[in-house]
């Protein structure tokens, strides 16, 4: 589908008039393709976790080798990235080493942590902040440097931030680690439009699915994705299935392992946790949200996003993209609405700051809605259905990545009218900014 920008941004007059019949091509489409449940599925079977000993969750060979490597961009610009890996013996060296393909080797050094969740004892979780580097640029980096087992791997860092640089991204979210995962995973390697970065909707590796929470399967998921999330930053939202709240097995500190194991950069963002951050990519500005964290009023999350979407400059990056686990447009009869405290709290904010796009995951299926809002309710006059609102944002879910628990195929009936489209089957999505008013969504 196109997806066309708020008109709250105009380049120029014959920008405005193609503009207007873009506007009245959307509303007509709106209407016309609204309203469709696809009964496509990929694969009904239920999923099953791949084997500890899959080829694709495979340890590297050697003593301490370097594994489960990931990036994420590592500040608010693009000018940074954040390497991270695990080695499993003993600590070894947290020395990185990096260079472009002309340029000549530098050095750079992480830090290194561990912790114990139950009986599990973590390997030795290593975590480097490159700084600086030059944008559209491929590097090249080495860990496990000093051992006999370096690895080496690559990314390209974006281009600089501006209101017309097209940018594809990768959306997944829900993956989990089985044979329905990987199918997802191959499908975003193969697809040739070509993703740069995945914006991921949260719950990664499902390890609390599992006896205790078996953080093994933390390793395995880590393992898993590093043939993508070494290459190209993952973007990273957290779910219910990174909380890993244990009170009955003495763990009672929420997010331990998935703060240890992944990091963003929410300082950049002035921030104050892991789980609420920005980033700027291409001509997009990034609000990851958290939906397990307090979000009521004069929580640390709430003034933080209240003093965020001000700070957006539409004339840069004219594309505002919202993440959030819990989707608060939802028409199945999974985690229904489970959402809608935080939607009642934000909606107002993101209709306000005209957000172009907000995708969550959870729900493991998929559904876009129309351009709508549900935000004139007050006590006194009742009104609460979702209308249509050309401020508001298209709402994306995109929990269909293909985890142990399987589809989420029940779906309300019939279907709303808010509800443009609905399809019961595992994928991921692609969204290729082309420039300040077109994108490609697929
Ligand atoms: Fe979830």
């Amino acid at each position: 589908m196109m997806m066309k920008m708020k008109s709250s941004v105009r380049g120029s007059a014959a920008a405005s008039a193609a503009m207007c019949c873009l506007v009245l091509l959307i509303t007509t489409a709106d209407f016309c393709n609204g309203g469709v449940t696809s009964r496509f599925v990929r694969k009904p079977e239920e999923s099953q976790d791949m084997p500890l000993d899959a080829d694709v969750l495979r340890v590297p060979p050697g003593y301490n080798a370097p594994q489960q490597v990931h990036i994420t961009q590592g500040d608010h610009e693009g000018k940074g990235m954040i390497v991270s890996w695990v080695t499993q013996d003993e600590p070894g060296s947290s020395k990185l080493i990096y260079w472009t393909e002309n340029g000549k080797k530098q050095a750079a050094y992480g830090l290194i942590t561990t912790y114990d969740y139950y009986t599990y004892k973590s390997g030795y979780i290593h975590h480097c902040n490159l700084k600086n580097l030059e944008h559209d640029t491929k590097y090249y980096y080495e860990v496990g440097t000093g051992g006999n087992n370096t690895r080496q791997f690559w990314f390209k860092t974006p281009p600089k931030v501006g209101p017309d640089v097209p940018f594809t991204f990768g959306l997944i979210g829900d993956l989990g680690q089985t044979f329905d995962s990987n199918a997802t995973l191959t499908h975003y390697e193969n697809n040739p439009i070509g993703g740069q970065t995945v914006l991921f909707l949260g719950d990664l590796s499902y390890a609390d699915n599992h006896p205790n929470h078996d953080n093994v399967k933390w390793d395995t998921f880590g393992r898993f994705i590093e043939r993508s999330a070494a290459y190209q930053p993952w973007i990273w939202t957290t779910g219910n299935h990174e909380i890993d709240y244990a009170p009955e097995i003495g763990e009672t500190k929420p997010f331990k392992p998935f703060t240890h194991r992944y990091h963003t950069p929410y300082k950049a963002s002035i921030s104050t946790a892991p789980h609420w951050y920005s980033v700027k990519i291409g001509s997009a500005y990034i609000i990851v949200l958290s939906s397990y964290s307090a979000y009521g009023k004069y929580t640390p999350q709430t003034e933080w996003l209240e003093k965020e979407l001000p700070k957006v400059n539409r004339s840069e990056t004219p594309w505002l993209i919202v993440l959030v686990h819990s989707p608060w447009y939802n028409s199945y009869n999974y985690h229904y609405m489970e959402g809608e405290t935080m939607r009642v709290m934000y909606e107002p904010l993101l209709v306000q700051h005209r957000v172009d796009l907000v995708f969550a995951g959870h729900v493991h299926a998929y559904e876009r809605s129309e351009r709508i809002s549900n935000v004139a309710y007050r006590v006194v006059s009742g009104d609460c259905k979702p209308a249509k609102d050309d401020d508001a944002p298209v709402y994306i879910t995109i929990g269909d990545g293909g985890n142990i628990e399987g589809l989420a195929n029940n779906m309300t009936e019939p279907q709303p009218e808010y509800s443009a489209y609905r399809e019961a089957s595992f994928g991921h999505a692609t969204l290729s900014i082309k420039n300040r008013t077109h994108a490609y969504y697929t």
